[in-house]
């Protein structure tokens, strides 16, 4: 077996461990002579890793009890209209933070179901950063404060959250349990899962009870949140296979620490890589310093030539994924969670040798 460093922005290397574990119960789960793809939603085998599934997540994040989680699909692009189509009531405005591709498409949207204030904008530039607290034009009674907290694209990651009186709503596709948070702090939080949680198809989101249930009532019952939290997650059949999925990945953040100890994995694995990247001219950051992320390492090589010569020499090494996307260029090295420190030893080195060469 031959296993690559796998830098793709999403889907997403996954811990092997996982991948073993399901292949081992592919086609027997448990004895049972069945595969779990192939088992009722309502069964008692489905049953017990998707209530696990909740537990571990509740677990790892420290939700409080305000607050309810739930498995929906439609990726975190759907997640762009729920959240208008349940949130923004009648007469409202929303606020959101631009700070890049994927806020942007949130923003446009938004703008399908009510009034937008775009309490600030990076649109217009190459964005490299996030928003100040300080910054941002607020709406008084706002319906709700939207942000990304890590633009997976440019690289650029919101280090503090604003403290708003608004519900504030996060896109965290990217980082979430990347770090520890204060999930009171939120109104509602969304990701699609095959970055950091799992395989595409399941997208979590942790929201909190009364704005559930303050809801727009006037929407179809599946794009409702309030449906999935009073059903569990189980309205109609989840997508099964990437909730046990789910199920195995938190299992295995479970036994390496939990998120303080990704975090610390996080921060160290990405400071090799920027630390490179400082010590030298001929690698260029992306985004600003105060707002690098520590999931998706983005810069630049001094021509677009040498750039596409990193790429194939990185890949003839078994580094692949490192293309920046289409919309900016570059390189992009995403490094979730489950991506292995030895890994971005080995990009490192590459990285010193390349430049011995080139530059
Ligand atoms: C920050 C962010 N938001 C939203 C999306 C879109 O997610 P999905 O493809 O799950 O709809 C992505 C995907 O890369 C992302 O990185």
């Amino acid at each position: 077996m031959k296993r690559i460093y796998n830098f793709s922005a999403g889907p997403a290397t996954l811990p092997l461990e996982t991948l073993q574990q399901a292949q081992a119960d592919f086609v027997d789960y448990q004895g049972s002579g069945m595969s779990i793809m192939e088992m009722s939603h309502r069964g008692k085998h489905y049953d017990a890793v998707h209530q696990e599934a909740l537990a571990n997540f509740r677990e790892l994040l420290s939700v409080p009890d305000t607050h309810e989680i739930v498995f929906m699909q439609g990726g975190a692009t759907s997640q762009f209209s729920f959240v208008p189509m349940n949130l923004l009531h009648p007469g409202q405005t929303a606020d959101y933070i631009n700070s890049g591709a994927w806020a942007k498409k949130a923003i446009a949207e938004a703008k399908v179901f009510g009034s937008v204030n775009v309490a600030a904008d990076f649109g217009k530039e190459i964005p490299t950063r996030q928003a100040y607290a300080d910054e941002l034009k607020l709406t008084p009674g706002a319906a709700y404060l939207h942000c990304t907290s890590n633009e997976t694209i440019s690289g650029a990651q919101i280090k503090a959250f604003p403290e708003t009186e608004a519900p504030l709503v996060s896109d965290m596709s990217s980082d979430i349990l990347s770090r520890a948070l204060d999930i009171s702090k939120f109104g509602l939080i969304y990701a699609g899962a095959q970055k950091n949680l799992g395989p595409s198809g399941v997208t979590l989101v942790i929201i909190r009870k009364d704005l559930a249930e303050q809801a727009n009532a006037n929407i179809p019952e599946m794009f409702k949140y309030q449906t999935h939290v009073a059903n569990q997650s189980l309205y109609n059949t989840p997508p099964t296979f990437a909730v046990y999925m789910l199920c195995l990945v938190t299992r295995w953040l479970k036994a390496q620490g939990g998120v303080a100890a990704m975090e610390a994995l996080n921060n160290r694995k990405s400071a090799t890589l920027y630390d490179l990247i400082d010590s030298t001219d001929f690698y260029r950051g992306t985004a600003l310093p105060e707002f690098r992320s520590t999931m998706n390492v983005t810069f630049r090589l001094p021509t677009e030539e040498l750039e596409a010569a990193f790429i194939k020499e990185a890949k003839a090494m078994d580094m692949d994924g490192l293309k920046g996307h289409r919309s900016v260029g570059g390189i992009r090295a995403s490094i979730y969670n489950a991506f292995p420190e030895e890994g971005v030893d080995a990009l490192a080195a590459f990285m010193k040798d390349f430049e011995a060469k080139h530059g």
